[in-house]
């Protein structure tokens, strides 16, 4: 029975998966280690690093009884029975694969720091998304052991999404634990699944090879992303054809085959995965001579990148062909509601489009603002930063809505449209609001897939 667990990588996998774990195995020391200090004395005084509904609670419930967060990686590499590791593994921006395939670097420092400073028998468990075989490379680098260390290693892809980090965890629709088919192997799964076991019903443990751990959430992530991509396809359609996109995502969803899920058109999928693992898919297709399966998986990312670009082409189109100089209001900035995080948001892309246009941007974002001012606030005098709404639709010629924020829907939009420039134009990015009511306060009003609102 595993009594220490350490986790290296504080970040929003690692922070939130190890707050879980702590909380229902409180007889279990659970560690949390990562090179950035910052980051570690936020987590261990209580405050998260990271916003995340329900978060605060769990952590809170757990420091000082069980959890703990430190910047001593190799000390606690040293004490651990179960080292999980959750560094980042963004796509590689230099050399080789370059833009495709994943960056490896702090993976394989981390697999060599546990083969330095392990004492004892460790189970390492990759909980990053990883390129397939990546477990078995990693066994490679544990064959230099020194005498009468034992490693064992486990693929077990984390599914949780952000803004639901917490309930995806405590109740998960499975957890995938791939292992090596031997018995120590096997020996080692079973460690992991009694951890699991404790609060996430035993038919929803699901045990595999590792590479197919490996190789199931590169393809459920591309799967997810794919379903965005195809409802996005669908909305350019709907827009020259006068279709509704949400009679037709209705429509389709109501299939059981396919399901009413991850149907929502928008201004395209962000976050730090969903492009970063088709990405990294696509290498791996091009490195086994697959190149058609490539093309295939790389049209998603494609598509989405277009859906960015025809936005914006939209908005210059109906405002007169012409941007310049004109104040844009952009409601949201996160790649997705609740949740501060920026990483590939599309708002990023859209926002470098509109300053190319010369306009004048003023930001708004419940929690990311932050993020806003990391990308575009020293750059520009053209960028304004604004926590209230209000103030930053104040004297704009238009509203872009890119964040799902529900508070975005309940506010006085008279009371914004009374402020604007004439006339008033609202981009609706994500499908959240009422186009006859905007369209009735006066707004011109163009949703994504959906037909024009205007008095143009
Ligand atoms: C990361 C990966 O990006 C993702 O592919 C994987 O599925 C899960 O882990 P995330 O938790 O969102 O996702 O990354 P991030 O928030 O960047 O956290 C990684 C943490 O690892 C950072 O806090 C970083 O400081 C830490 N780290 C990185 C180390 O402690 N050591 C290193 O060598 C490198
Ligand atoms: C995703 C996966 O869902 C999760 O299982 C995996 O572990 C990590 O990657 P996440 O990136 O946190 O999680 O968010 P998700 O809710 O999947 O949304 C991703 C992007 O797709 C967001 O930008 C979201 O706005 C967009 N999206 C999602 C749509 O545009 N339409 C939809 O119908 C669903």
């Amino acid at each position: 029975m595993i009594s220490r667990i350490l986790c290296i990588g504080a970040g929003y996998v690692g922070g939130p998966t190890m707050a879980v774990i702590a909380k229902h195995c409180p007889n279990v020391q659970v560690v949390v280690a990562d090179i950035n200090k910052e980051r570690v004395a936020a987590w261990q005084s209580g405050h998260p690093p990271i916003f995340e509904s329900g978060l605060q609670e769990v952590v809170r419930a757990s420091l000082g009884r069980n959890l703990r967060f430190t910047g001593d990686v190799e000390h606690e590499i040293g004490e651990a029975e179960m080292i999980f590791v959750s560094v980042n593994t963004p796509t590689k921006t230099f050399g080789q694969g370059a833009g495709r395939a994943a960056d490896l670097q702090y993976w394989e420092k981390t697999a060599r720091s546990i083969l330095h400073h392990a004492k004892r028998p460790v189970i390492v468990v990759e909980k990053s998304t990883l390129p397939v075989r990546t477990a078995e490379a990693m066994e490679r680098i544990f064959k230099n052991r020194r005498h009468g260390q034992r490693f064992e290693v486990l693929s077990n892809p984390e599914f949780l999404a952000e803004g639901t980090a917490i309930t995806d965890l405590e109740a998960p629709d499975r957890v995938l634990i791939g292992g090596a088919e031997t018995p120590e192997g096997q020996a080692a799964i079973g460690e992991l699944v009694d951890i699991y076991a404790r609060w996430v019903p035993r038919e929803r443990i699901i045990t595999a090879n590792v590479w197919s751990a490996e190789l199931s959430k590169l393809a459920a992530n591309a799967f997810l992303a794919q379903r965005v991509s195809s409802i996005n396809a669908i909305s350019a359609i709907c827009e020259q054809t006068g279709a509704d996109i949400l009679s037709v995502a209705r429509a389709i969803g109501s299939d059981r085959r396919i399901g009413a899920q991850f149907l929502k058109a928008g201004v395209g999928f962000g976050g730090s995965c969903f492009q970063k693992d088709i990405l990294n898919l696509v290498y791996l297709c091009e490195h086994n001579g697959l190149p058609e399966v490539a093309r295939y998986w790389e049209a998603v990312v494609n598509l989405n990148q277009y859906q960015k670009e025809r936005f914006v082409r939209r908005m210059i189109r109906v405002m007169f062909n012409t941007l310049a100089g004109k104040r844009i209001a952009l409601f949201g900035f996160a790649f997705k509601a609740n949740t501060g995080d920026t990483r590939e948001s599309p708002a990023i892309q859209i926002c470098q489009e509109l300053l190319a246009e010369q306009a004048q941007l003023s930001i708004t974002d419940p929690e990311a603002l932050e993020g806003a001012r990391h990308f575009f606030g020293t750059s520009s005098e053209r960028v304004t930063f604004e926590p209230d709404p209000y103030k930053a639709a104040e004297g704009a010629h238009a509203v872009a809505l890119l964040t799902d924020w529900a508070e975005y829907r309940t506010l006085d939009y008279r009371r914004i449209y009374d402020a604007m420039e004439r006339p008033a134009f609202l981009f609706d990015g994500r499908n959240l609001l009422d186009c006859e009511e905007l369209h009735a306060i006066g707004f011109n009003v163009y949703a994504i897939g959906r037909p024009d609102r205007t008095d143009l």
